[in-house]
């Protein structure tokens, strides 16, 4: 959320190098974007409403600056115009954030009572003025950081430029990702690796209140409790190519693409078809008899796939809850608890919060992640990472099935612990798993999802139904079709729609059904009837041929633990498809932000 890039360095033309770091990063945000760099020994700062490309064209890029920061913005506080757009100015700072000040109206208050005006509405221009203020006094930079540090409340990522230094970045952080990268003698900060891949892979992780400062010659690293200390640096393992479409129209088709590799790249960093290699490489699993599932958006999506699996083969009972409640809410905690936090990013903010909250009452954590390193990686007490690589598009689709597949080796060897599992099943589940990479390819590559989208692109709303694991992964499907093409789209369980929102289902309306669970098969049925009896237009994904439906999208049958990876390809290529017909910014939609790290 909200993405910094800062350069400094004498082999490069820093208004090159810190646009083209944030446009690795514009998957943060794309709300407007702005740039402050040193040029005729002054602070120049431009800033656009919009996307990146709009602060290019207002660039100079014959001026060959060696110092600056950028910043691509996910509006919190005011709406995203140019005054609001980062960077802000006030006296001698110059600052970009990531992160949200949460005292900034007591801040502001107390600024403007010693005579300080602002012309934003943003939290952003409060903390620079604060570090100007502070800066009056203490008349040192570094000493105004962590004085800063004591009275800014909320998260911050912070890129610095002051007056008084302009051979300096200053950068610091608390609860918002940054890193810090050097390569011949050119120094780098970022909100995250995509933005430094072009010129090095090594980095510096940033810990809450840690301050880098970046010269020419030098970088050193401080911290109000240790003073000047050595940080480790930190390797990439990932490719860079990841950031790249590949021929591909979206990152999102890509991303769809590389499901059968990431699928298999994660289940085979984990198991290698026996179950002592289940045993070996994921957590010992052994005591807990109740589990939480903790997470946002698509991951809280996964969460719910893993308790429909989890409750069902190997009888533990699961809860599943949206971080932003379950921070919040009573929990009920047992002595053999395991709570699981899930999220790509590893950095979001609520998920970040129910972890610290479940550690506060020392409960188990393990969190599944992508993002190698991240908060959320570091702070639980086990981490499994999945094998995504890096996903650009702002709708998670390689990530989404990467967690899944991941989850359902939980849930296999909680079904194996829990003496759920006969030798014959697991034999079957082992050989399947090697199977499905080629399955996936093939429910990939099929033409209809086009010529369902093309008849039913122009509706305002449609309906997703399913029961049980089929309703897990409906949520999903619907959330795809919304986040990226804006039609109205609602997953239901598909006995619950005749309590109320049937009312809405008209002439034609699209009502798309899964139905992978032959328990489940002729209730779904039914109630998908009860819709076409209203004049619904039903589509239908299941791995049975099924007579009374518009459209069936079949799929082959696997065993249950794999069946949402197939269910979920029609549904994710169905929404692209639309979006696609609807002219929509695929990779970008509107509002959103793939990093979410304020809550
Ligand atoms: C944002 C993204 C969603 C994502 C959610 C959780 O809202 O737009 O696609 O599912 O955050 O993100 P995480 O990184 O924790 O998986």
């Amino acid at each position: 959320m909200c993405g910094i890039v800062g350069y400094l360095g004498k082999n490069r033309n820093a208004l090159d190098t810190i646009i083209s770091g944030l446009e690795a990063l514009e998957y943060r945000g794309y709300d407007s974007a702005g740039i402050a760099y040193v040029y005729k020994n002054q602070i120049q700062i431009k800033k656009k409403a919009g996307r990146i490309s709009n602060l290019k064209e207002i660039l100079n890029f014959s001026e060959t600056p060696f110092i600056g920061i950028g910043h691509t913005r996910w509006a919190t506080h005011g709406e995203p115009n140019e005054t609001n757009a980062h960077p802000h100015h006030s006296g001698k700072f110059t600052i970009v954030h990531n992160g949200i000040i949460e005292n900034y109206i007591d801040l502001k208050n107390m600024l403007e009572k010693k005579g300080v005006s602002f012309s934003s509405e943003t939290d952003t221009e409060v903390a620079c003025a604060l570090l100007n203020d502070i800066y009056k006094t203490e008349k040192d930079i570094l000493k105004t950081l962590v004085k800063a540090q004591d009275l800014l409340i909320g998260s911050y990522a912070f890129g610095i430029l002051c007056e008084d230094d302009l051979n300096t970045i200053y950068a610091m952080r608390k609860s918002s990702p940054l890193i810090v990268a050097t390569k011949d003698n050119d120094k780098f900060i970022a909100s995250d690796v995509p933005a430094i891949l072009s010129f090095t892979n090594e980095y510096y992780l940033l810990d809450d209140f840690d301050i880098a400062i970046l010269k020419e010659d030098t970088l050193s690293f401080y911290h109000p409790k240790k003073e000047f200390f050595q940080k480790e640096k930190l390797l990439f393992e990932g490719s860079k190519e990841s950031s790249q479409k590949d021929g591909y129209e979206h990152f999102m088709l890509k991303e769809i693409h590389e499901q059968p590799k990431v699928i298999k790249d994660t289940i085979h960093f984990y198991f290698d078809g026996t179950k002592e290699s289940l045993f070996a490489n994921l957590p010992d699993l052994e005591k807990y008899q109740d589990i939480h599932i903790v997470a946002c958006g698509s991951a809280y999506h996964t969460g719910l796939v893993a308790k429909s699996l989890i409750e069902e083969l190997a009888d533990i009972p699961v809860t599943c809850e949206i971080a932003s409640e379950y921070r919040y809410k009573k929990v009920f905690y047992h002595s053999n608890t395991l709570v699981i936090v899930i999220s790509q990013s590893g950095e979001t903010a609520d998920t970040l919060a129910s972890l610290r909250k479940a550690k506060e009452d020392s409960i188990d954590t393990l969190a599944i992640v992508n993002v190698i390193g991240s908060s959320i990686a570091r702070e639980a007490d086990k981490v499994l990472y999945i094998k995504a690589g890096c996903e650009i598009a702002v709708a998670t689709t390689k990530a989404y099935s990467a967690q899944v597949a991941l989850l359902s080796l939980l849930a296999l060897k909680l079904a194996i612990i829990h003496k759920n599992i006969s030798e014959e099943e697991f034999t079957m589940i082992a050989k399947q798993i090697e199977e499905l990479p080629a399955l996936l390819e093939k429910l990939i590559n099929q033409e209809k999802y086009l010529n369902i989208a093309k008849k039913i692109y122009t509706r305002d709303d449609i309906f997703y139904l399913g029961r049980k694991l089929d309703y897990a992964i409906s949520m999903e499907g619907a959330l795809k079709l919304k986040e990226i093409s804006y039609i109205n789209s609602v997953s239901y369980p598909a006995g619950e729609l005749k309590h109320g929102t049937i009312s809405l289902v008209e002439n034609s309306t699209p009502v798309i059904g899964i139905l992978t669970d032959n328990t489940m098969r002729e209730k779904t049925i039914s109630n998908l009837k009860e819709t076409a009896a209203r004049g619904a237009y039903i589509v239908a994904i299941s791995n049975e041929e099924i007579k009374e439906v518009d459209e069936l999208i079949l799929i082959p049958t696997v065993h249950p633990l794999f069946q949402p990876l197939l269910a979920i390809i029609p549904l994710q290529l169905i929404a692209y498809e639309i979006a696609k017909l609807r002219g929509c910014d695929i990779d970008k939609p509107r509002n959103l932000a793939k990093s979410v790290t304020v809550e």
